[in-house]
């Protein structure tokens, strides 16, 4: 421990020449500064204020494949209203993970923007755009809030909000509670040892979120629908990104799984808003959402790429527990969020959980198909249990996001080469594992609605 600590002590900042130096820096100032002078987040406004469901429900808010069920039996079956419905829930459940992996980011752009404006000079300039991301990402919650909510009330009703069947059906089984705080307080004092010699880069906004207890509060934290770390290691990950410059740094990495598994989606409602506006058509509000969020966004994938990417070579060598402490954020993002083929969400990166029967299930029963226990139940088998155009639509996005997340990381020359290859997510592809996996996990189910 020594040895790594007197290494880092002897690292300096500018290890490269003044031009190289810059280069990173001065692609953000630029990045900063077109994100100030763009207006995608006021369109995002006027769209939020202008929504009424009414007004959109006719119409598709992107391609058919985008939809619920997509591919399946049951999708061949529906009829072209409960087609219109599939395709508006879809919308609906992948904004509500945006919404709320955006809800997270905004904690992490302030502690890891502490960091920055430590290290004062011209990384103030990332702490700004970090603030300034979240303010727009506040305008962005709050309208796929607005849409949501008129959307699952119109097709659902009251009943959408109400949860049917008893939590344990719809937890994933890693939800967990926090550590114990007598385990929690012995992993911050290893971490505060392994990370001796960079408290003047404490995030003093995680200083502030610890003094006033917030870092036990911390919702389990949802990367794009599910918590990226299990919450019971989330404030020990919270304390670390706020604690040295090359672990604020390396968030982003997190942060550019996350940017890049959303491009995955609102790029082809981006291509379909295009289209209409090519064709002359009416542009429903979603639609007009999710491409002006995809522009809003691109400044935010640029901020993750480069502070990922490049920045991190501008700081001292990573200790061994850096390298450790990200390698195993990173491990943790595959088996939880990268880990296998959907056959019912196109583009859905992780496997078929109890969770998503539990609303599949809620969705069969609403009066927008009106089936009994048994039908649903039924139908569910057929569309989890059997290999149908589904799995295929979603392992050929699988595959190429998985090329996409290994150029990455062939960037970063620490991590160990599970993460570099995305070897979890590799092994997550092949459609008959995944219907293995669906077999059992819907026989689980439909006996715990038996028993329910
Ligand atoms: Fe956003
Ligand atoms: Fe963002």
């Amino acid at each position: 421990m020594n040895n790594i600590q007197a290494q880092d002590k002897n690292s300096q900042f500018c290890v490269l020449n003044e031009t190289q130096e810059k280069e990173p820096l001065k692609v953000i100032k630029n990045n900063y500064r077109n994100n100030i002078n763009s207006d995608y987040t006021e369109k995002i406004e006027e769209l939020d204020k202008a929504f009424k469901y009414s007004s959109n429900s006719n119409y598709y808010w992107s391609a058919p494949e985008l939809s619920l069920l997509y591919g399946t039996p049951l999708y061949e079956a529906a009829s072209p209203s409960q087609k219109i419905a599939l395709n508006h829930l879809y919308w609906v459940s992948q904004y509500n993970f945006t919404a709320l992996a955006e809800t997270e980011t905004i904690h992490y752009n302030q502690i890891t923007g502490g960091c920055f404006s430590a290290m004062g000079g011209d990384y103030e300039t990332i702490a700004r755009q970090l603030e300034h991301e979240s303010v727009q990402e506040r305008s962005h919650i709050h309208a796929f809030y607005k849409v949501n909510y008129q959307t699952m009330k119109a097709l659902l009703g009251k009943q959408a909000f109400i949860k049917p069947l008893k939590n344990k059906l719809e937890q994933p089984s890693w939800v967990s509670s926090q550590l114990p705080t007598y385990q929690y307080n012995t992993l911050r004092f290893l971490s505060k040892m392994m990370l001796k010699g960079k408290e003047q880069y404490y995030s003093q906004y995680l200083k502030k979120f610890e003094e006033e207890d917030k870092l036990s509060k911390l919702s389990n934290g949802f990367f794009h629908g599910r918590g990226f770390i299990p919450q019971s290691l989330l404030r020990f990950f919270a304390l670390n990104w706020g604690s040295s410059p090359f672990l604020s740094s390396q968030y982003y990495t997190l942060r550019y799984m996350g940017n890049m598994l959303l491009k995955n989606i609102e790029y082809s409602i981006y291509a379909y808003f295009k289209k209409l506006q090519k064709q002359g058509e009416f542009v429903p509000v979603p639609t007009a959402i999710s491409h002006y969020h995809l522009l809003d966004e691109a400044f935010h994938t640029t901020t993750s790429l480069f502070l990922a990417r490049d920045v991190y070579k501008l700081l001292p060598k990573p200790t061994a527990y850096e390298k450790i402490v990200v390698n195993l954020a990173i491990y943790l993002i595959q088996t939880n969020n990268f880990n296998g083929l959907s056959g019912v969400v196109n583009k859905r990166c992780f496997k078929d959980d109890r969770s998503l029967m539990a609303d599949i299930f809620k969705l069969l029963q609403s009066p927008l198909f009106g089936m009994s226990t048994q039908e649903a139940l039924h139908w569910m088998e057929k569309c989890f249990c059997h290999e149908h155009e589904g799995y295929h639509l979603s392992a050929k996005s699988y595959q190429r996001l998985l090329s996409e997340l290994r150029r990455f990381g062939d960037n970063l020359d620490y991590l160990w080469p599970i993460n570099r290859e995305m070897r979890v997510m590799a092994s997550g592809g092949s459609i008959d594992q995944a219907i293995k996996n669906n077999i059992k996990t819907f026989k689980d189910f439909s006996s715990s609605v038996a028993h329910a």
